[in-house]
């Protein structure tokens, strides 16, 4: 007798492709609508399933996995960041996390790279002059950015997607540095051609532009705080395309308003959807909706991720990107 499927709860409506795999191997509840579960429908997806699918959307917190049925085994989360779910608590409980590493690392470079491209050769302005209708032709002094060849990136978090960033930035004739709490081996660093700094402060000083790359954690929450953000110089730019909680939003917002910092390029904020209306005012930010891993081909491998975590479990082995807190 073939043993029963397991019943799976996803949170969003994911790629279509995806869907359909998922709903051939187990037994799914899928998303009407694409929009987030309340509390309400996650609290009783969690009591009623084996398996959680959320995103980053869905506050997975202690609270919430307090209320899990002994059903739930695996919180198989669609995306790489898992600051939104209490692993320690999961672990607690006995219910594994996994997560989709590397498949997003080149989407999220690359994302990184644009934004670091339009901050520095204003982009956003070239374009409002277009949309408008309000270009006057060439003009020896029109829409001067900064040369993106020479100049010093500082890398916070040198994991894949810094590493990633790394290799595109030295392509572009950037001088690469870094600041993590692990210094690479000496090959990698050499690979990267990146000089580490082991104080983040001192590297913030001298960087032409600073790019966020670390996930968020405790440790790294506010890890750009207004002091921090003071030592930048004030023609640099900082770029986050990783989590907003670590720059202080408001801090940044005031040194950007007051031109202590010539610009920032930000896919991420620090409260959700909720972006500081003085930041959208700016002439000299670039602001995104969180599309760094936005790719038609990233978000199908995210998901065939998902469904290796979720049928090597089934098979009765560790997930192969079980996250361990
Ligand atoms: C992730 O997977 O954590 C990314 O932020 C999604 O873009």
């Amino acid at each position: 007798m073939s043993k029963p499927k397991l019943s799976v709860v996803v949170t969003r409506r994911l790629p279509e492709a995806v869907e359909t795999r998922l709903t051939e191997l187990f037994n799914v509840a899928l998303r009407a609508d694409d929009t987030p579960m309340t509390r309400a429908e996650l609290s009783e997806a969690i009591k009623t399933a084996d398996v959680l699918v959320p995103t980053l959307t869905d506050d997975i917190d202690s609270a919430l996995i307090g209320q899990a049925g002994d059903r739930l085994k695996l919180i198989a989360n669609y995306g790489a960041g898992v600051d939104h779910i209490d692993v320690a608590t999961a672990r607690q409980r006995g219910i594994l996390v996994s997560n989709t590493p590397g498949v997003l690392t080149d989407d999220t470079a690359d994302m990184t790279m644009a934004l670091l491209l339009a901050v520095l050769r204003r982009i956003p302005e070239g374009l409002s002059v277009m949309q408008n209708d309000t270009w006057e032709g060439w003009a020896p002094t029109a829409l001067l950015g900064g040369r993106v060849g020479g100049r010093r990136l500082g890398i916070l978090g040198m994991g894949r997607i810094g590493q990633a960033v790394a290799r595109r930035a030295a392509a572009f004739g950037m001088q690469v540095h870094y600041h993590n709490r692990r210094r690479l081996r000496p090959e990698t660093e050499e690979e990267l051609e990146a000089t580490y700094w082991e104080s983040l402060d001192q590297m913030v000083a001298r960087m032409d532009v600073i790019s966020v790359n670390c996930p968020a954690t405790p440790s790294t929450f506010h890890l750009m705080n207004a002091r921090r953000l003071k030592l930048m110089k004030p023609e640099a730019v900082i770029v986050n395309t990783s989590r907003g909680e670590v720059i202080d939003e408001n801090a940044l917002t005031r040194m950007l308003r007051a031109n202590e910092i010539a610009g920032a390029g930000l896919d991420v904020y620090e409260h959700g959807t909720q972006v500081n209306p003085r930041l959208r005012e700016l002439s000299n930010v670039v602001l995104l909706p969180h599309m760094g891993s936005a790719t038609r081909e990233g978000r199908l491998e995210m998901g065939e991720k998902v469904i290796i975590n979720i049928k090597t479990f089934d098979d009765g082995h560790r997930p192969p990107d079980q996250v361990v807190p």
